[in-house]
């Protein structure tokens, strides 16, 4: 698939720069009040009572802070980070190879969480639990369970859908964050951080205008400076003021609310082959030609956020605002 400008997922050749621009600690990360607030508190409170912090789970839309905030919350409770993906982990030896060579206190961050396999996850229960390892030694009637002891750490989680976490696994995080979209205000000012940090001078509106098109996602606020720098590079002076930007966003076809051609044909099959829906989830899928899944983590949940689109028992309806967006008649019931 083509690269996507909107899209909150991150690509592989940008990873050097994201890392730059990441955060170190809690007052450097923007937005998320009622994240940073319980977070800021939690630490304290181990640190005081030199413990390690309770399990974290992040969850939310691609491109929301979710990896950042896992390097914060190690570099704040001064310890390593250990990082990997549910995917990766294919067999509960994995695992328990991974668990083994923490050391006390260490955060590990499951990145994808919910795509852990149900033997892997059985072995994390009581690693989360008591910090232990249950593992069988021989095979057949001679076999038996030997308990190892683990260091204790603090499991940080990250997934973009929570729905899909099994409830044992979800019971075992004392702390379960939900990462929200962010404000433009909010937007505006990582966007002004970064510019400060790639070193480029940006006017005020150009920042807002960026952070309006951004559909509430630090990811795609810094994605879209990045284009807009070049522009202002090649076409301007270097700066970057309102004007080249509205000329490089147009140019990159993200329209005023940040929608692109993705969207906009995911709108308009709803409209044109089914009259506004409602209408099911895999048949959008196969009309447009993506997952279901991709559409329900990446495309839909701003959609929805914006009120283009609802979900309903019977399928997903359009909603007048995305008519009157797309400058549509609302057809007759
Ligand atoms: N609260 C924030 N303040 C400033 N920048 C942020 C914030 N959250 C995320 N970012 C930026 O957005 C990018 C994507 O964040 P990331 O943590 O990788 O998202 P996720 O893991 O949820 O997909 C990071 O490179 C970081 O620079
Ligand atoms: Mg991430």
């Amino acid at each position: 698939m083509e690269e996507r400008i909107v899209s909150g997922e991150s690509h592989e050749q940008e990873d050097w720069e994201e890392r730059s621009l990441r955060p170190q600690n809690l007052t450097q990360y923007i937005g998320q009040k009622k994240v940073k607030e319980n977070l800021t508190v939690f630490i304290e409170a181990a640190k005081m009572r030199e413990e390690t912090l309770d399990h974290v789970l992040l969850y939310g839309p691609p491109g929301l802070g979710k990896t950042t905030l896992s390097m914060i919350i190690a570099n704040e409770m001064g310890v390593n980070l250990r990082t990997t993906s549910g995917p990766a982990i294919e067999r509960p030896g994995d695992l328990a190879a991974i668990l083994t060579a923490l050391e006390p206190g260490d955060v590990l961050f499951i990145d994808e969480i919910h795509r852990l396999n149900r033997a892997v996850e059985e072995v994390l229960y009581p690693a989360m639990e008591d910090f232990c390892l249950d593992i069988v030694i021989g095979s057949g009637p001679t076999a038996r369970s030997v308990r190892l002891d683990l260091p204790p750490f603090t499991l940080v989680g990250a997934t973009t859908r929570a729905g899909m976490l099994s409830a044992p696994l979800r019971d075992r995080f004392g702390v379960v964050s939900r990462l929200e979209y962010y404000t433009h205000e909010e937007l505006t000012e990582i966007v002004e951080r970064t510019a400060e940090i790639m070193e480029v001078s940006i006017v005020f509106e150009a920042a807002v205008e960026i952070a309006r098109r951004s559909r509430g996602t630090p990811r795609i606020a810094n994605r879209l400076l990045r284009r807009v720098r070049d522009f202002a590079q090649v076409r301007g002076t270097g700066d970057i003021d309102l004007s080249i930007t509205k000329t490089a966003l147009e140019l990159l076809q993200v329209d005023e609310l940040g929608l692109d051609e993705i969207d906009q044909k995911l709108i308009l099959n709803i409209i044109e082959k089914f009259r506004g829906g409602p209408v099911g989830l895999d048949t959008i899928a196969a009309t447009i030609g993506e997952e279901s899944h991709t559409i329900e983590d990446v495309y839909e949940p701003y959609l929805l956020q914006i009120g283009f689109l609802q979900r309903t028992p019977r399928g997903r309806i359009v909603t007048i605002q995305a008519y009157e967006h797309f400058h549509l008649e609302v057809p007759e019931q």
